[in-house]
């Protein structure tokens, strides 16, 4: 039984947006005392000239600040078999970093088997409503066009379904067994 808009707008909305099939994406940034980041799918491409795209960030978190203070801040597009990686950016525990491997772009923190990463600097902060939009200017950005993201969706990880190596892997498995 789903809950409707009248009944609990805040449930529904969220129901609803969930159904929108996301990337994950890891926002990292710099602080005096070390890196910071946190698991985040509010990301989304803003221009192409100049490059710039926004994440939207909880204003109650502490990564909103630290990126804030920093002025700018990496978004590394996490590959299929990282869900570990999103856990522990979602989580608060402090020693998010431990265990994971990273390596650096303009001096940000960039998750290593990363689809895609984009270093940014803070062009403009707009408010918006419980969270604050940070719009950065892209300084920097790759991508490994062969491997496969991870997906958001209903509030789980999912992976892409790609029906052609779907069909390969059942040949092969077939050819394999009648040998
Ligand atoms: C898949 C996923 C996507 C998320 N996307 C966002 C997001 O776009 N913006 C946000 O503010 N929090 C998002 N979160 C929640 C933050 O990752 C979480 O609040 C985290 O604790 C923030 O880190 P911090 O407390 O160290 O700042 C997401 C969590 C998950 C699991």
């Amino acid at each position: 039984m789903h809950t409707t808009f009248a009944q609990d707008r805040q449930a529904t909305y969220r129901g609803a947006m969930a159904r929108f099939t996301t990337g994950v994406t890891i926002i990292t940034t710099r602080t005096p005392d070390g890196p910071a980041g946190m698991t985040a799918s509010a990301v989304a491409s803003v221009s192409l000239d100049p490059l710039m795209l926004l994440i939207c960030v909880g204003n109650d978190l502490a990564s909103r600040d630290a990126i804030s203070e920093a002025g700018a801040f990496a978004v590394s597009v996490l590959a299929n078999g990282q869900e570990r990686t999103a856990l522990r950016f979602a989580s608060r525990c402090d020693d998010k970093f431990a265990g994971v491997d990273f390596r650096s772009d303009h001096g940000l923190p960039v998750v290593d088997g990363a689809v895609a990463h984009f270093a940014c600097t803070v062009h403009e902060e707009v408010a918006g409503g419980d969270h604050t939009i940070f719009i950065g200017e892209v300084v920097s950005c790759a991508y490994d066009a062969e491997s496969d993201p991870l997906v958001y969706f209903g509030g789980r990880f999912n992976s892409l379904c790609d029906p052609e190596s779907h069909a390969r892997m059942a040949f092969e498995w077939q050819l394999a067994a009648s040998l």
